[in-house]
């Protein structure tokens, strides 16, 4: 049985070790642990409190004040040394999670136009640059667009140069673009500088230099006064925006029905043969021409009165001549492999 004056000096004691301890305290865990030690229901605060019983009623105001002063510095330390342990942990958890802004980044990869659609864009560019716009038509096309109108007689073999796949006897999938120009003057009147980009679609096995599909980009012009050096003179800017400045072409004369007169249009690389002999390699391009009387007077434009040049050129053609390639069949593999050199 304590007497008021010892239980004083334990209440005492107990205040001055439990400072410590929670002075000491490392973190969170251990001040929890400190706290239910001194607090808790078997506690040495409760347990000192426990023994006030035993005192006579005079004396258990003196020692329950005691207590009291003891319970609430303790509480006062606890909170204090929790605000700086909050303190602490926050600062460490910054410490550890800072980032390095020196350290070289991941660069996500990200995809990049089509090798086709890059040269699309070029061909579109340079000619918008020269006053064209830009019509587009349907890929499914009928008999008349794709081929009467144009000049292409019925049962006619100039029909044959194009292996068309039919999706019944008047419907088709276009086999080139020059349908563009048909719809193009029909609805609108001369004067017309349009360039008609698009899929169009062959009978033809895939190999190296087939596909039954690709794209080309068709060109026409019409007006009061268009002549032949016209074509010549816009090809020529195009050919040297494309393929580089001052590289040399040809025109070659050739057939086509809705065009009179019609050429081929070569580009003429230079190379060294074996022999270190520098020698121009001829490699086509485009079709062109003047536009056919009667192709104008189908779609109601008065031949006496207009003129007119159209082109036609392959996408996948030109694409391949840019950048050295022999094989159609990777435009169309998306092997990223292969795509990912034209980033
Ligand atoms: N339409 C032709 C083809 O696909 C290409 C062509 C040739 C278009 C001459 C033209 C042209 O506009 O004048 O084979």
């Amino acid at each position: 049985m304590a007497t008021l004056s010892e239980l004083t000096q334990q209440f005492q004691r107990l205040a001055a070790e439990e400072a410590d301890a929670i002075r000491s305290a490392a973190d969170s865990a251990q001040l929890e642990e400190v706290r239910r030690g001194v607090f808790g229901r078997k506690g040495r605060l409760s347990t000192l409190m426990r023994g006030m019983g035993d005192l006579i009623s005079e004396e258990r105001p003196l020692a329950g004040k005691a207590a009291n002063d003891v319970k609430e510095a303790l509480l006062a330390a606890i909170e204090e040394r929790a605000a700086q342990i909050r303190k602490e942990e926050l600062h460490a958890a910054l410490e550890a999670e800072t980032l390095d802004i020196t350290l070289p980044g991941i660069r996500p990869r990200i995809g990049s136009l089509h090798p086709l659609t890059q040269t699309l864009r070029e061909i579109e560019d340079i000619f918008t640059a020269m006053g064209f716009t830009i019509e587009l038509g349907p890929d499914i096309e009928d008999d008349y667009h794709n081929f009467g109108a144009l000049n292409f007689p019925e049962d006619h073999p100039s029909r044959d140069m194009q292996d068309t796949i039919y999706l019944h006897s008047d419907l088709l999938l276009r086999t080139h673009t020059s349908p563009v120009q048909i719809r193009t003057m029909m609805a609108r009147k001369p004067p017309l500088a349009i360039i008609a980009p698009g899929k169009v679609y062959r009978c033809d096995t895939p190999d190296a230099t087939h596909s039954p599909t690709f794209h080309q980009v068709e060109g026409f012009m019409v007006d009061t006064d268009i002549r032949f050096s016209d074509l010549r003179g816009v090809l020529q800017a195009f050919i040297h925006r494309i393929f580089g400045p001052g590289v040399a072409y040809r025109m070659r004369p050739h057939f086509f029905p809705f065009t009179e007169p019609s050429a081929e249009v070569d580009v003429l690389f230079e190379r060294r043969n074996p022999g270190g002999a520098l020698v121009r390699e001829p490699v086509e391009i485009l079709g062109a021409g003047m536009i056919h009387p009667k192709v104008l007077e189908n779609c109601g434009i008065d031949p006496e009165r207009y003129t007119g040049f159209a082109f036609g050129m392959g996408v996948e053609r030109i694409t391949m001549i840019r950048h050295g390639i022999n094989d159609l069949g990777p435009f169309f593999d998306n092997d990223v492999r292969f795509l990912r050199q034209f980033d």
